[in-house]
């Protein structure tokens, strides 16, 4: 195990990038800093080199724009490997954009609260990282109230996304539903990801129009929240995005109340309350037994399971019938002997593809909050379960971005897709070896 975990290290450090301050998720396929991945690649250096996971969030949320705002991409660079860049996106048309970084004018899940805490968990130094934690927590908390302020405009304590790339989980099956009421223009444009991965382990041409499209329209209003809520063609409730934002909730009102500031630990209990409750009220699906996306613009419930509908684990949202319900759904349905936990999307659907990115590989990331949500809720081996079935696909196949859940697949040949040398892989191993 400590010939995996130093292999971890050494990737993490190949993809520091010292001059700036922060690193690439994967070379060529992600030149830029990315959002959820910096936060989850923080947790990893917490472990060995406190000073780079510092920095690493420092960096991230120096991008912060005037509106509280966090981007999901901050170009630090040039690179011509990565389509679409800075020009495409034009995020200097938002009059709150930050002037000193470009980025793109979406954002990404919110996990930098409960990386903090984390952090806080992790050191050994406490007094130091807490003192690093008063110098920008105020920047996480500005980036919630930007949340529940813009992005929620029915007042329900659910906040929207706008883009299937802010989700996170990009070309799931579950926007195939989206772009069935779409009919975007076929754009010219030349792919850059395709040139490094196999495009059958990538979102398709037309997929990209559709991701293209809407951030077309986002720019036509100059990227306003006001009028996306009216206007974008994709606008959903995320139980994933939510959940996270709910865990980082729940550790900004701990670490607030170590810094002693009760109006900041009142206003985040106020919004966890609400949060909670609409979560459970309008995202859980009786009849599959798990969370579900709720999609706005067309006023319907996107009735799928994918690793996204369990994730609400990791927050403490569900009551303890309803977790029973989702832990027995996931192993009936993803966790058979044949498989690997967690498959990204449900694999008895017929939209699953083992091979496709969010179609139904496991990712790291999923497995790790999966792991951490079992264990809070007393689930102790099927949490060992998924911890064992992490450390087993990437002792065969290399720090992959996502890997085959069918294990039959791992018998001979390569089972890890995407790109290699994934920083987030390497970063969570190292935290679920600890
Ligand atoms: C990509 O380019 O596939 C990224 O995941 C977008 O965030």
């Amino acid at each position: 195990m400590k010939g995996l975990k130093n292999h971890a290290i050494e990737v993490l450090n190949g993809n520091w990038k010292d001059k700036i301050g922060f690193s690439v998720p994967c070379a060529n396929l992600y030149p830029f800093q990315w959002f959820w991945d910096s936060g989850l690649i923080a947790i990893g250096f917490a472990h060995f080199d406190m000073r780079k996971a510092e920095q690493e969030i420092r960096t991230l949320l120096d991008t912060q724009w005037g509106n509280g705002f966090i981007p999901h991409i901050i170009f630090h660079t040039d690179s011509d490997s990565y389509f679409p860049g800075p020009d495409f996106h034009r995020s200097d048309l938002h009059p709150q954009s930050s002037k000193k970084y470009r980025s793109t004018g979406m954002t990404q899940p919110p996990v930098t609260g409960f990386v903090l805490e984390k952090m806080y968990n992790i050191a050994k130094d406490k007094d130091a990282v807490l003192k690093f934690i008063k110098s920008l927590i105020d920047k996480v908390y500005f980036n919630h109230k930007y949340f529940y302020e813009n992005r929620d405009p029915q007042n329900e304590g659910l906040v929207y996304i706008y883009h299937n790339w802010e989700s996170g989980t990009d070309n799931s099956p579950i926007w195939d539903d989206i772009w069935d009421t779409m009919n975007p223009p076929e754009y010219t444009f030349e792919r850059r990801d395709t040139t490094h991965v196999d495009a059958s382990e990538r979102p398709s041409k037309r997929e990209y129009d559709h991701y293209l499209y809407i951030i077309d329209i986002a720019k036509e209003h100059n990227y306003s929240d006001e009028k996306i809520a009216e206007l974008s063609p994709f606008l959903v409730q995320d139980p994933l995005f939510n959940a996270m934002l709910i865990k980082s909730n729940e550790s900004l009102i701990n670490l607030y109340e170590k810094l002693g500031d009760s109006e900041k630990v009142n206003q985040l209990k106020e919004w966890q309350e609400k949060s909670k409750q609409s979560f459970n009220s309008k995202l859980f699906d009786e009849e599959l037994g798990a969370y579900v996306h709720y999609d706005m613009r067309n006023e319907r419930p996107l009735r799928y399971l994918s690793s996204s509908s369990f994730s609400p684990l990791y927050a403490g949202i569900p009551s303890t019938e309803r977790a029973a319900s989702m832990v027995q759904i996931m192993m009936e349905k993803f966790g058979g002997d044949h498989q690997y936990l967690c498959a990204s999307f449900d694999p008895t659907s017929e939209r699953f593809n083992p091979k496709k990115y969010w179609r139904g590989p496991v990712w790291v990331n999923l497995n790790w909050m999966l792991h951490n949500g079992l264990k809070r809720y007393g689930y102790k081996d099927i949490a060992e379960r998924v911890k064992h079935d992490t450390i087993q696909i990437l002792e065969k196949n290399g720090f992959y971005e996502y890997f085959d859940s069918r294990k039959e697949m791992h018998q001979n040949g390569k089972a890890g897709y995407g790109g290699n040398n994934f920083s987030w892989s390497a970063a969570l191993l190292i935290d679920l070896l600890e």
